[in-house]
């Protein structure tokens, strides 16, 4: 594996807890990780461990109460609100539980939309979200919304909006929660086929076992801390 080291994540002892109105609810103490270029990471635990609020604070949705975190070889705690931002939404590409796609918005207009955020012309990013669609083998699908579309394909469309921006981290929520063992193969060689072309780190939250054990590494997340099984 080419370990870039301007490409990666780590985690130097990140501690994380929600406030409330009686104690603090210890979720993350004294974790450190590190997460390479082209790897692809499974995230398991037990409901309530975590995960989810792992994904959000390694993808900026969320951070953590102290410790050192280093994205793209850059110390989190130096950076502004607009470096902050610019890295979201150019280097996090985030597929979410239950794939939140835009109910109103055919497939290639739930992809477009994040490059029309950027200010991308239109016919730019209609050109590069038909050649997403035809990537994910979706070009017939492309003017259904997602009401329309199967689960599996749904979430491939959530693949194909996190894909959008070329990001260099893939962070994936339950990507085949609701799906069977088919779909869940094809969404675990889609991602593979991701992370293999472009060198991109994918980081997937799961429950699902079968889908783990395909991953380079496998981290539980168990005592408020990481336990890596591979
Ligand atoms: N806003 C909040 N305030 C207080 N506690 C919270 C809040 N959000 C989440 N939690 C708690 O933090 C813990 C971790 O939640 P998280 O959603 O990260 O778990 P998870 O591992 O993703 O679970 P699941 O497998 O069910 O998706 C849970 O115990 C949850 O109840
Ligand atoms: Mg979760």
């Amino acid at each position: 594996m080419n370990k870039v080291l301007s490409n990666y994540l780590e985690l130097f002892d990140v501690n994380y807890y929600y406030k409330n109105k009686l104690e603090n609810v210890e979720i993350f103490k004294n974790l450190n990780l590190t997460i390479y270029p082209g790897e692809m990471v499974a995230l398991l635990g037990p409901s309530g461990s975590g995960k989810s609020t792992l994904l959000n604070c390694i993808g900026l949705l969320d951070k953590f109460v102290s410790g050192k975190f280093k994205i793209l070889n850059k110390d989190y705690s130096l950076l502004t609100e607009s470096e902050i931002t610019n890295i979201r939404l150019n280097d996090i590409g985030f597929v979410f539980q239950n794939h939140r796609l835009f109910q109103e918005f055919s497939a290639l207009e739930n992809i477009i939309i994040p490059s029309l955020i950027k200010n991308i012309p239109f016919d730019v990013a209609k050109k590069k979200a038909i050649q997403i669609l035809t990537y994910l083998n979706l070009e017939h699908r492309i003017n259904h919304r997602p009401a329309k579309l199967s689960g599996g394909e749904s979430q491939r469309v959530a693949i194909g909006r996190a894909l959008s921006n070329n990001p260099k981290f893939i962070l994936a929520d339950e990507p085949t929660g609701n799906l069977d063992k088919d779909n869940t193969l094809l969404i675990f060689n889609i991602l593979k086929k991701i992370t293999l072309d472009s060198e991109k780190s994918c980081i997937i939250a799961t429950h699902n076992n079968f889908l783990a054990e395909k991953m380079d590494r496998i981290f539980l997340i168990e005592n408020q801390n990481i336990k890596i099984l591979k």
